[in-house]
């Protein structure tokens, strides 16, 4: 008789399914070039799927398998793909998948550290990593988070605890004046998101002129800070951005550091997209100053290539970010063990998967110097990117290149939507549109280690060939 539990595999079954699973990780490597970077959807399909009802019976293992390759992949896009250059969003390591496939597995519960404690070790350790990348002190700790705009939310969240009077029992509800917080113009959406889930309202965001390296200017957001408080009004925070989304602009940290010191300002830095370019000897100096700020967002699953999710908030003082999140429970108490992390004291999040394992696990396989090497390479690509467009008389770029984002355009032309969709249809690579002061413009964002510079050039090349 078979005793196999009714939700589980029987020992054929989990062969089969580990066959399955390995051929289909290898053919997805193996054909990354040759697959559509965009596909052509299959609509009748997706309807199908859309309007099947839950199954009563199962299909079995292998059943499947067939389903996810004949109906699931052939639908999705190709973010691996050498010439997906569309958003800041590289490949997943080699490691990925499986170090995700043993998290899975060991479903180990990232809360309080009973129910996970080599995880909250690991998470630990790699936040340790993390913050020593950014120069953070020895009494700074974090979190791990489904991305940089959860990160951003966290980090706000923080620093309302520490700067609005007894925010944990009055709220926004219960402050004397409005609470501000300062952005640039081109900072991401995330911070607006952030600033309305939590409550400030986006009539209390700030977006400061940016200057002509599209960095935010720290003597509009002084006059602004001033304005406010003259209106009586109460300026909190301010939000730098390492790294825009657009041209990779690096706010100016240290001065914005200076009057966030001298305004009593809490300063977080999205650097969602550039902070760990500080993994970079070039790109050191330039984001030096991250080390000065309250909070940090970084996205591993960005930078250091780990499969979706992996955000990333750090905050210097562990007590500030302890005092906004931990609540006591009688269910919910373990013993402290300084070795140990109860993570949910440190986010909003109660149940939390393992995510610091696929970033420590790629950490592990490859050494940093290997990050290093393939960042650097980005860095390298999108300079190169940016010579070709200069050198084309046709094409212009409209930005400074600063990290790996690359704004430009053909001389002449308001709309490159067309282009842009040309360039997918045809296969020859996803590009992003972008506004640049306003214009229209073609955006690519080297953000994966597999981009060469044949990759490149190809497209720059197509591009030339058959014009806007
Ligand atoms: C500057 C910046 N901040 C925040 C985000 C949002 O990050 P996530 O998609 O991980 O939430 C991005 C995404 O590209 C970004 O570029």
């Amino acid at each position: 008789m078979d005793d196999t539990p009714v939700l589980a595999l029987d020992a054929e079954e989990r062969r089969r399914a580990g066959d399955r699973l390995l051929t289909l990780l290898d053919d997805h490597e193996r054909g990354l070039r040759k697959a559509p970077i965009v596909p052509d959807l299959d609509r009748d399909l997706l309807t199908e799927l859309l309007r099947t009802p839950m199954p009563a019976k199962g299909i079995g293992v292998d059943a499947l398998f067939d389903e996810i390759t004949d109906r699931i992949l052939p639908n999705s896009t190709t973010v691996a793909h050498p010439r997906f250059l569309a958003y800041v969003q590289g490949p997943p390591t080699g490691i990925g998948p499986y170090a995700e496939a043993v998290a899975a597995a060991i479903n180990q519960n990232c809360n309080f550290w009973q129910l996970s404690p080599a995880a909250s070790v690991v998470e630990r350790s790699v936040l340790t990593w993390l913050g020593d990348v950014v120069g953070y002190p020895a009494g700074a700790d974090g979190v791990l988070t489904g991305g940089g705009s959860l990160a951003t939310l966290s980090g706000l969240a923080v620093a309302l605890h520490d700067r609005a009077p007894d925010f944990r029992s009055v709220g926004l509800q219960g402050q004397p004046a409005p609470l501000v917080v300062y952005t640039s113009a081109e900072a991401h959406r995330s911070v607006d998101k952030a600033a309305a889930v939590l409550g400030l309202g986006l009539d209390h965001v700030r977006h400061v002129p940016v200057d002509d390296r599209y960095r935010l200017r720290v003597d509009a957001l002084a006059a602004m800070v001033a304005a406010d408080r003259e209106a009586g009004l109460r300026p909190f925070c301010v939000v730098a951005t390492s790294g825009t989304t657009t041209t990779g602009s690096v706010d100016p940290l240290d001065p914005i550091a200076d009057l966030c010191a001298a305004e009593d300002l809490w300063l977080h830095v999205d650097g969602a997209y550039g902070a760990l370019f500080l993994l970079c000897e070039e790109k050191r100096d330039l984001l030096a100053g991250c080390a000065r700020a309250d909070s940090i967002s970084l996205d591993p699953h960005k930078l250091l290539f780990a499969p979706l999710e992996a955000g990333c908030l750090l905050v210097r003082d562990a007590a500030k970010l302890r005092s906004a999140f931990a609540f006591s429970s009688s269910y919910l108490t373990v013993a402290a063990d300084p070795l140990m992390t109860d993570y949910m004291d440190h986010g909003p999040q109660l149940s939390r998967d393992f995510k610091a394992l696929k970033v420590w696990a790629a950490l592990r396989v490859f050494g940093v110097d290997a990050f290093r090497t393939a960042i650097g390479g980005t860095l390298e690509l999108a300079r190169h990117l940016a010579r070709r467009i200069e050198a084309e008389p046709t094409l212009e770029l409209l930005a400074p290149v600063e990290l790996t984002a690359v704004c430009f355009g053909f001389r002449g032309v308001a709309d490159h939507s067309a282009v842009l969709a040309r360039l997918a249809a045809e296969g020859t690579a996803l590009l992003g549109p972008a506004a640049v002061r306003g214009r229209s413009a073609m955006r690519a964002c080297v953000t994966n280690y597999r981009t060469t510079r044949a990759d490149v050039d190809l497209l720059v090349d197509r591009l030339v060939a058959a014009g806007p």
